[in-house]
Order: structure tokens, then C-alpha cells, then sequence
């Protein structure tokens, strides 16, 4: 994972970049929100075990989260939650009811701590409401954003990701043609279904969005983005339902982009830079979901 930062006096970002050679980064972030009953967004990648609970104890001592907010049962999004559930006793589970019924058929999740949720419910975390909002693109149909009500702060979940050329710590350091590139091609990929609806009814749910004026912008897939950037994102995403289709690696793409991330590995270079790395027809052709 990459070195946590912190995007606003009160979220903290524990970030990793996934490298995509030949098209660039997805960033895979978990957050912290310290309110007064601490809350942790999602739980990492478990392939950064160590390093995520060293980096999370750094911010807050487990023993003291209250909640874990986990907003879909996806692996890059629950890499440690079963670790980080023995080290936070006093937390309880945020999320939807099926997502941890679906969780317990792979690890042996305590029942008695999830708090089960839907859209519209609110949640009292002491100095504030975190209210759960639906996100207008997912993968995932647990995926359960949240609206800080007391900062305007909305947790996106996988809506508004973006592939981007290299890790930075602000969506607004990412060339503006680049991003809406980035965003574009991750949306088709992690959200193909979009091209089956009207642009127009899938406007009305971009509007719901809009309707909450986030002040910040936080999803799990793109460095932390400020409230003003929401109408460029917005319209990035209305192209969507009728922008050309993901297309997955075949075979040989896909041997050649583990070569490369071999030959990175073994250089001892974590991610890709923009400079050094090929650049793709779309930023869509190496997609992953997630
Ligand atoms: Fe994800
Ligand atoms: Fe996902």
C-alpha cells in the first residue's frame, strides 16, 4: 500500500494503487473518519495486511473504532476484516444485511455485530450522522455509500473511480483530459450494465447526486476529489450508457501485462510512472472490476 494522508481535518486516507502496465493506476482506498466514535471505510487489500493495520493503528488505535463501514462485500474492499474485526472488539459491522450474510459463507463473521443497513438509514456516531446513500454506479448491489451529514462528505464507494497515470493524493493533480479518460474507461468496466439504460433515466440518478452538493468527494477508486470538481464527474459519467463498450485483455494482453508487472517487480518499481509506461488505445482495454 501507498503512505496514508490525510484529505480533511477529519478523514485520513489509507491508500494503495493498483498497477494496470500499459495504462496506468487504480487507487484502492479505505478511509478513516475520526468522529467522536471513529469509523473505518472498508478494510484494504489483504495483501497489505500488516503495513494496512500498522497504518491504520497510526491514525487510530483499533481498540478504540466503533464502527466499521464496509461498503460492499468485494475483496479489494475486505482484503482485512476479519483481522481488523479481532483487533477492534468494540466495532460493529456496517453494512448491508446480505453483504454479511454472503461474508459468513467465507469466513466466520459474528452476526451479533453487524449493524445491518439500507439507503436512508442514519447513523449516529456521536458528533454526527453518517446517512446511507446509494451510489450511481456499482458493481456490487450491497455497495452502500454514506453522506457525513456534519461535513458534506460523501463516500462514494466505486462510483466516480478512475484509472489514472500515476498515484497522487488529489484528483485535481490529474490532467483534467486524463481523468475524464480514466474515469470513463473504469466506469464501462466496473459498471457495463449502464449501457443498458436510457441516458436519460440514468441522468435522473446522476441528479440525486447532484441534489447532495457534496463538499468532498470520496471514492474508494480515485484520490480525494473537492465538491467543485462534481459537475465535470458528473458529466464524464452521463457519457457512459452510450460510450464504447469494455473490451478484457485476451490471452496475450494479458501475458504480457503480467510480464511487465513482473519485470517491474523485479526493478523494484511499485507502480507504474506516466512516463515510462506505454500508452493504451483506451484506458478501458486493461480494466479490472473491483
Ligand atoms: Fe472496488
Ligand atoms: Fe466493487
Amino acid at each position: 500500500m501507498d503512505s496514508p494522508y490525510q484529505a480533511a481535518a477529519d478523514v485520513h486516507v489509507l491508500p494503495a494503487n493498483l498497477a494496470l502496465p500499459g495504462v496506468g493506476v487504480l487507487p484502492i482506498n479505505a478511509y478513516v473518519i475520526t468522529a467522536e466514535e471513529p469509523v473505518l471505510v472498508d478494510t484494504g487489500l489483504g495483501v497489505d495486511a500488516d503495513d494496512f493495520v500498522d497504518a491504520l493503528s497510526a491514525i487510530v488505535d483499533p481498540g478504540r473504532l466503533r464502527w466499521i463501514w464496509l461498503t460492499h462485500d468485494d475483496a479489494d474492499h475486505t482484503g482485512n476484516i476479519e483481522r481488523v474485526m479481532e483487533l477492534a472488539p468494540r466495532a460493529r459491522l456496517v453494512t448491508h444485511g446480505y453483504a454479511a450474510l454472503r461474508m459468513s459463507t467465507w469466513w466466520p463473521l459474528p452476526m451479533d455485530r453487524v449493524h445491518a443497513i439500507r439507503f436512508g438509514d442514519d447513523l449516529d456516531v456521536g458528533d454526527r450522522t453518517l446517512t446511507a446513500v446509494a451510489p450511481p454506479l456499482f458493481d456490487n448491489p450491497m455497495s452502500t455509500g454514506l453522506l457525513d451529514r456534519s461535513t458534506g462528505d460523501l463516500f462514494s464507494v466505486d462510483a466516480f473511480g478512475a484509472i489514472i497515470p500515476e498515484p497522487t493524493q488529489s484528483a485535481s493533480d490529474v490532467p483534467p483530459e486524463a481523468l475524464a479518460g480514466g474515469m470513463l474507461g473504469w466506469a464501462t468496466s466496473d459498471s457495463p450494465w449502464v449501457h443498458l439504460t436510457e441516458p436519460a433515466a440514468f441522468g435522473q440518478v446522476l441528479d440525486r447526486v447532484r441534489q447532495i452538493q457534496p463538499r468532498r468527494i470520496f471514492s474508494s477508486h480515485l484520490p480525494a476529489a473537492d465538491g467543485t470538481a462534481l459537475e465535470d464527474f458528473l458529466a464524464v459519467l452521463q457519457q457512459v450508457p452510450s460510450a464504447e463498450h469494455f473490451v478484457p485483455p485476451n490471452s496475450d494482453e494479458f501475458a504480457q501485462m503480467v510480464t511487465a508487472l513482473t519485470e517491474m517487480q523485479r526493478a523494484g518499481v511499485p507502480v507504474p510512472r506516466t512516463e515510462a509506461a506505454p500508452q493504451p488505445a483506451s484506458p478501458a482495454e486493461a480494466a479490472p472490476r473491483g
